[in-house]
């Protein structure tokens, strides 16, 4: 049976779970041709995609992320060589050096855990926890507002705000650069998630910050080989074992971080919060016990995980549930199904924040499985914390609820608190 399902349609995301659930009943491995995917849906199926690295390449992540869904170099055009020249001026680096650069989470095999060697020593669980106290003060100056009995709006004055200046300091951008790297930051997300965004990479915002960016990484990195500061550039372009990062790896790896860290971190704190209003016996439960909130983030993640599929690509002629799928095809584990398997979980469609469920995928499985684990974790453990004694001194405005315009990660578009009167 076949069921027409097209995974990046924005009319999927108010409710993508009711078709899920049709499509692991009816139709579990199916091809959507607009977007050329095949999609998984059962549980069991997705852990065979991510457990099997030789026939399902994380190649079919660059060809999302870094080549809008198509493989090969961009056609020839005038804004192409105008992107060519600005690099080789502008960043003083070799565009085509950036076809072989490292992005850890597209890579496979050697390439791979070479990468995530590296990368390990600047995300390990001491290094995160040391930054509690001053991810606290984050979360706190961003809830300044709902002190002083201001409306708030939990993605843009806490959830947004948050992991960009976390991971911005982590990776020790200078504070006069913040609201810059910001900026690119928003351009990263935008031009790589959105089907807008992706239809052209050679518009003039992406380029502008791929070329800005760059030429910023390169001197840091530089800098930071010369003069190591307690940072995470410093960490990560330091020679271990004779194994060195080149500038290009830098750039690609950075982006990679702003990709997978920001929006991620952003909208699991919003589908807590929107999940929790939705659940009003929940939220009750989680304030009586705020020791809940490790279990609660951990089925967000499971209930309305931030992301809801990944990208392989087929290395030889394979097959998932008897059906056969091609050599060089693009396959997408659906991460947002596979949480929601009845196969795996019971009640799946329930938010039950004491169910400490095992096995979600929801951060992924094996080899890839997520660096930033820990660090979203945690900024969603204080973001929360800072929240949780306003809660019930607020009501949601209920406007027509939005979800970012992203088919890569899911969250609402804004939150809105007004003081209870
Ligand atoms: C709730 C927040 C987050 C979720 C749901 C999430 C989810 C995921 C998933 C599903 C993967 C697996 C990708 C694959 O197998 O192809 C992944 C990988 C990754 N994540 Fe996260 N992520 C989150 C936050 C973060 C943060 C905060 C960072 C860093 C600051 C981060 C950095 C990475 C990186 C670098 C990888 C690639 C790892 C590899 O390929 O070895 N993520 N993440």
């Amino acid at each position: 049976m076949t069921i027409a399902f097209e995974p990046f349609a924005p009319e999927l995301r108010a409710d993508p779970y009711s078709t899920y659930r049709r499509l692991r009943d009816e139709a579990p491995v199916v091809f959507a041709p607009e977007a050329n995917v095949w999609c998984v849906t059962r549980y069991d199926d997705v852990m065979q995609v991510l457990k099997d690295h030789d026939t399902f390449s994380s190649n079919g992540m660059r060809i999302m992320l870094m080549q809008s869904g198509k493989e090969g170099p961009p056609p020839l055009e005038w804004r192409l060589f105008r992107f060519i020249g600005l690099v080789a001026l502008k960043a003083r680096m070799h565009p085509k050096n950036f076809g072989t650069a490292r992005g850890l989470i597209m890579e496979d095999g050697a390439e791979h855990s070479e990468m995530r060697t590296i990368v390990n020593r600047g995300f390990t669980p001491r290094r995160i926890g040391r930054l509690e106290p001053r991810i606290r003060e984050v979360a706190a100056a961003c809830t300044a507002r709902l002190e002083r009995g201001e409306d708030f709006d939990v993605m843009k004055d806490l959830a947004v705000p948050l992991p960009v200046t976390m991971i911005s300091e982590l990776l020790g951008i200078e504070s006069g650069m913040l609201d810059t790297f910001k900026g690119w930051t928003d351009t990263v997300v935008e031009s790589i998630s959105t089907n807008e965004g992706r239809a052209d990479r050679l518009a003039a915002p992406f380029v502008d910050m791929f070329v800005n960016m760059s030429a910023y990484l390169r001197k840091t990195a530089r800098a930071r080989r010369k003069d190591p500061k307690g940072d995470l550039i410093s960490q990560i372009v330091a020679v271990q074992d004779g194994k060195q990062l080149s500038d290009y790896d830098i750039v690609t790896f950075v982006m990679v971080l702003l990709i997978a860290g920001n929006e991620t971190t952003t909208n699991l704190i919003g589908n807590a919060v929107n999940a929790l209003l939705d659940h009003p016996d929940q939220l009750e439960k989680l304030i009586a016990d705020p020791t809940l909130v490790e279990s609660t983030l951990e089925e967000t993640v499971r209930y309305d995980g931030p992301v809801q599929m990944l990208f392989r690509q087929t290395t030889r002629e394979t097959e998932i549930r008897g059906v056969r799928i091609p050599k060089g095809a693009m396959v997408a584990p659906i991460l947002g199904s596979a949480n929601r398997d009845e196969r795996q979980f019971g009640e799946p469609d329930r938010f039950d924040i004491e169910r400490r469920a095992q096995g979600h995928v929801g951060f992924g499985f094996g080899k890839h499985f997520c660096l930033g684990s820990s660090l979203a974790r945690l900024e969603a453990r204080c973001a929360i914390e800072a929240l949780l004694p306003h809660l019930e001194k607020r009501t949601r405005i209920e406007t027509r609820r939005e979800w970012v315009d992203s088919f890569l990660v899911r969250g609402p578009t804004e939150i809105r608190l007004e003081a209870r009167h």
